[in-house]
């Protein structure tokens, strides 16, 4: 058992990424029931998309609930920094963690404050930080702070990718390098081969999104599943958005081909679409469908429990 699955309370040092909707209570269940860390994203297993911090607190709740009807295994939940969320989102669902009694926060975000970090760590919660940004200034920081564990996320990642052209092998070796807690590889870890050239790297686990979306209990529709499964690498699409500092990588689509002509326009803001309607509803032309670059090597839909197993083979 290594340091990754010690302080998560896990027997395969697998994370399954939060990822908005698709993060079902059934998908995070299925991961930890495997072995590994299933983690709820905002809005998990809702169908409907929140506006507002108390909504979003109440799905929250009732998402946990379910999750704890299919597992008995620890699982997380994903929030932003307190610092960087006026409205309250996280806070509301950081009080919903406490009386729940879930212990694992991932907070996922850049600029973290102390107050963002201390205060959890001494209230007893375990904290995974994903920087959007990763950088070793930063890392150290938060390991100085008492975070327990480091993702590594590199610009190979699916999703909101970082704005850095490091990719997540750099990523890995350099914030390996910088502290002593363990890190996570994300982006790209999709089989047994990229998380051992992870760990020969150093890392010490997996923080995987996009192999869990090609899983049969993802709740993504099949559409949306095939479509990745069947876009080369040369075929995915990068655009830019929030005034550039944040980026996505997606099947090429109406919405995404007009944010890329938004983009040589010199507009760094284009609507993306919603991921609601292309990822969960199948509409790929209504929105984004991000992964990684590497779909095509993910030869089938399969279940949580075959896809933990290959990923932690790669750690052992
Ligand atoms: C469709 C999709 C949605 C995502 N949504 C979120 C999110 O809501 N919050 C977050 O912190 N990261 C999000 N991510 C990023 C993942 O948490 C993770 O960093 C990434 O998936 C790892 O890279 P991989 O997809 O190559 O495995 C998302 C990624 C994908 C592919």
């Amino acid at each position: 058992m290594n340091r990754v699955c010690q302080i998560l309370g896990i027997t395969k040092p697998v994370v399954q990424a939060p990822m908005l909707w698709i993060t079902s209570p059934e998908l995070v269940a299925a991961v930890s029931n495997a072995g590994g860390l299933g983690v709820l994203g905002f809005n998990a297993g809702t169908d409907v998309r929140r506006d507002t911090a108390e909504e979003t607190a109440a799905d929250m709740r009732a998402a946990i609930r379910r999750t704890k009807e299919l597992t008995d295994k620890p699982f997380g939940i994903d929030i932003v920094p307190a610092s960087a969320d006026a409205a309250g989102f996280s806070t509301g669902i950081v009080d919903i963690m406490r009386e729940e009694g879930v212990k694992t926060m991932v907070l996922a975000g850049e600029s973290f404050q102390e107050s963002d970090v201390v205060p959890f760590k001494e209230e007893g919660f375990t904290i995974i930080a994903r920087q959007l940004n990763p950088s070793i200034r930063d890392s150290k920081q938060l390991e100085a702070w008492g975070v327990d564990i480091i993702v590594a996320t590199g610009c190979d990642e699916g999703g909101c990718m970082p704005c850095g052209s490091t990719g997540t092998m750099m990523q890995v070796a350099l914030l390996a390098d910088a502290v002593e807690i363990p890190v996570l590889a994300a982006g790209g870890i999709i089989n047994e081969e990229f998380a051992r050239a992870s760990a020969i790297l150093g890392a010490e686990g997996a923080f995987a999104g996009t192999r869990f979306i090609l899983s049969k209990e993802c709740r993504a529709a099949e559409a949306t599943k095939r479509n990745l499964l069947e876009t080369p690498q040369d075929d995915f699409v990068i655009f830019t958005q929030w005034g550039g500092t944040s980026k996505w990588r997606s099947t090429p689509n109406s919405v995404v081909l007009a944010a890329v002509e938004a983009n040589k326009a010199g507009n760094l803001d284009p609507a993306q679409g919603s991921y609601y309607e292309s990822e969960l509803k199948g509409n790929l032309d209504a929105g984004v469908n991000s992964g990684n670059s590497v779909t095509s090597l993910i030869r089938s839909i399969d279940s949580c429990a075959d896809i933990v197993a290959d990923l932690a083979r790669g750690y052992e």
